[in-house]
């Protein structure tokens, strides 16, 4: 009888709690700053193999990435088999064991990211979770996943077959199946990072929050040019107050270390996502880094200014032409000044310090020279290399 009361005093207890848990599984810990990993889209694409993804954590490891915060072993597209007869996404032969490689990664003290769509296909024309969002999220919560790409992709056209010539009601049926996964993803109680991937269409960072989003694509896919990256990058402007802990403007991955930019041009990518608290998804072959690589990657003052706790995106303050001056507050009321050059050939920009408040400042470092170049005066000029940045932190 006593054990018969208690039982029903737990189940009673467990139904009671049941809401805060569902709550709670979209903990505030998660993405507190910056989501920070690596992905293996930009250099792997379709090939990406389970030895590539184990060889990338190794590599994250070996080289030090893992501590220095990049903790995220993102699989991108082309994991995806073909469905069993009770509807279960299943892997294809290149990911043989999805539960095996979770538990290597984790072993490794790192967290594994996957991805899908919204529609019936991914964009690579792999299997997407239309119709089988709770299962997909069950399965990815049984193999132990800690993030999820979704990605629009094929889903977008339904949008337009369902709703020809109805804006409105496109975006509406978008924001329901970026809706509907996040509530799958809850009611596994695993915490899983949630990315929605879907170009920054409707202007995503406005309702992004709403439907769960952690983070999310600002723009269409990047590539390893300057001319690229830095359209991307440099019209992010404006966005800053859509980010705070818990969710993220994305401009996309990292192409550091792909080889089609100069070590100037990689060192502005980096400086600006940091600028941007963007999310630090490193996109290149990790088993195989040069040292310049390294250093733009593990530079730690500089991820430092990404991942900083305050969690305030970095905005443009002034543009001459082709020379731009950007700042982030941080936590400890210093202030990030990235001074970038766009322009073909070097030059020496200048950034007005009684402005900012910070005439005097006595506590100022260049964060690519690791060189203190305080106290300063009114002003400071640093002679910029072409597509290059001088990247401070400054506090009186
Ligand atoms: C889209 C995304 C990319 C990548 C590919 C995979 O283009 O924007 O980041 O995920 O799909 O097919």
């Amino acid at each position: 009888m006593r054990h018969k009361a208690l039982v029903q005093r737990s189940i009673l207890i467990s139904l009671l709690a049941l809401p805060f848990c569902a709550l709670h599984a979209q903990s505030p810990s998660l993405a507190a700053t910056p989501p920070m990993g690596w992905n293996s889209w930009n250099h792997f694409a379709g090939k990406v193999s389970d030895a590539d993804v184990r060889a990338a954590a190794d590599a994250i490891v070996a080289s030090g990435m893992r501590d220095a915060g990049y903790i995220y072993v993102n699989i991108d597209d082309t994991w995806e088999g073909q469905r069993d007869a009770q509807g279960n996404i299943q892997t294809n032969s290149k990911f043989p064991d999805m539960k095996a490689l979770a538990d290597y990664v984790h072993s490794k003290g790192l967290k594994l990211g996957i991805y899908s769509s919204p529609g019936p296909k991914t964009c690579a024309g792999y299997e997407g979770s239309y119709g089988h969002e709770q299962q997909d999220a069950d399965t990815y919560a049984k193999w132990g996943i800690d993030y999820l790409k979704y990605d629009l992709c094929s889903y977008g056209k339904m949008m337009k077959q369902q709703a020809p010539g109805d804006p409105q009601k496109q975006w509406q049926m978008m924001h329901q199946a970026y809706d509907k996964m996040h509530r799958a993803l809850l009611h596994t109680h695993r915490p899983i990072v949630y990315s929605l991937c879907q170009y920054g269409w409707d202007a995503v960072w406005k309702w992004g929050p709403q439907v769960g989003g952690n983070l999310w694509r600002t723009t269409g896919d990047i590539s390893d040019n300057y001319d690229r990256m830095s359209l991307i990058g440099f019209s992010q402007a404006g966005l800053a107050r859509y980010a705070a802990p818990g969710h993220w403007n994305d401009p996309d991955m990292l192409e550091v270390g792909n080889g089609k930019m100069t070590p100037d041009e990689y060192r502005t990518h980096m400086s600006l996502w940091a600028i941007l608290a963007a999310p630090l998804l490193a996109g290149n072959d990790l088993s195989k880094m040069d040292e310049t690589t390294r250093s733009i990657l593990m530079n730690k003052e500089v991820i430092a200014v990404d991942q900083d706790s305050l969690g305030k995106q970095g905005d443009r303050l002034s543009a001459a032409g082709p020379y731009e001056v950007w700042t982030k507050p941080l936590k400890d009321g210093a202030l990030a000044i990235a001074l970038f050059n766009r322009s073909e050939a070097v030059y020496p920009i200048t950034v007005d310090l009684s402005s900012l408040g910070l005439s005097g400042a006595t506590h100022a470092r260049d964060l690519w020279a690791h060189k203190d170049v305080g106290p300063l005066q009114n002003s400071y000029t640093a002679v910029v290399p072409r597509h290059g940045v001088v990247l401070l932190r400054v506090s009186r």
